[in-house]
């Protein structure tokens, strides 16, 4: 069941779909490998942080994640309802960590390669009419994102629906989707203090200022425009 939820999004299926491995018969995850070396984001972001984040980090929601599915399975065959349902917070946590991440990966791309550079086209016309500007639009993420208390991600989504991008916030790990079925995340920055106190200490606001120079806009453009079509 949680699997199907997972894979309800093509883009998240299409991010997800190299990490997954069958293992008694239980759909498992693995740990995607990142699109760039661990130091190629620097300055903005070390690359010891990038390390520990990618390799011990998101591995122990992996981990874990597959620790909740194959205990789920052994529950559903058990017909054992009180079990399925001890792990639904295991399995938003450590799932929730796992869909994050990746997606988190996946919106970081070195200067060199393009990180930083605005998007044009569809998406930067769409954060034009929304937010006003690009300028109002980084402020407001990073304003919602210092402010978010405590761990979670600040998100920029677009609301299928309504056809319109929104700055949502999650706390914990909770996905986005868990704010709607509606929303599909065209960027997602982590704002738990394992992605920044390394290098930027308690000061949240930093970090967030200086990711934007790492920022994948064209993933997040090309999602935008699969997602709006
Ligand atoms: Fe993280």
């Amino acid at each position: 069941m949680a699997v199907r939820l997972v894979f309800s999004r093509k883009t998240l299926a299409q991010a997800l779909t190299p990490a997954l491995r069958h293992c008694r018969g239980v759909t498992t995850f693995t740990l995607p490998d990142l699109p760039y070396d661990y130091g190629a984001l620097e300055p903005a972001i070390s690359g010891e942080i990038m390390r520990l984040h990618h390799q011990k980090h998101h591995q122990t929601y992996v981990t874990n994640y597959n620790k909740a599915l194959e205990q789920l399975e052994s529950a559903l065959s058990k017909g054992d309802a009180p079990g399925v349902l001890q792990l639904q917070s295991a399995l938003k946590f450590n799932g929730g960590g796992h869909v994050n991440h990746s997606i988190f990966w996946q919106n970081l791309k070195p200067v060199s390669e393009g990180g930083g550079e605005p998007p044009h086209g569809s998406l930067g016309w769409a954060i034009d009419k929304d937010f006003g500007s690009m300028e109002a639009l980084v402020k407001k993420i990073n304003s919602e994102g210092a402010g978010l208390q405590g761990s979670g991600w600040v998100w920029l989504a677009l609301d299928k629906e309504q056809k319109i991008l929104k700055v949502e916030t999650t706390p914990n790990q909770d996905p986005l989707v868990t704010k709607g079925a509606n929303l599909v995340p065209l960027l997602g920055i982590d704002v738990w203090e394992h992605a920044y106190y390394l290098q930027y200490k308690n000061v949240r606001p930093d970090y967030l200022t200086n990711i934007w120079k790492v920022i994948n806009w064209k993933y997040a453009s090309e999602v935008f425009d699969k997602e709006s079509a």
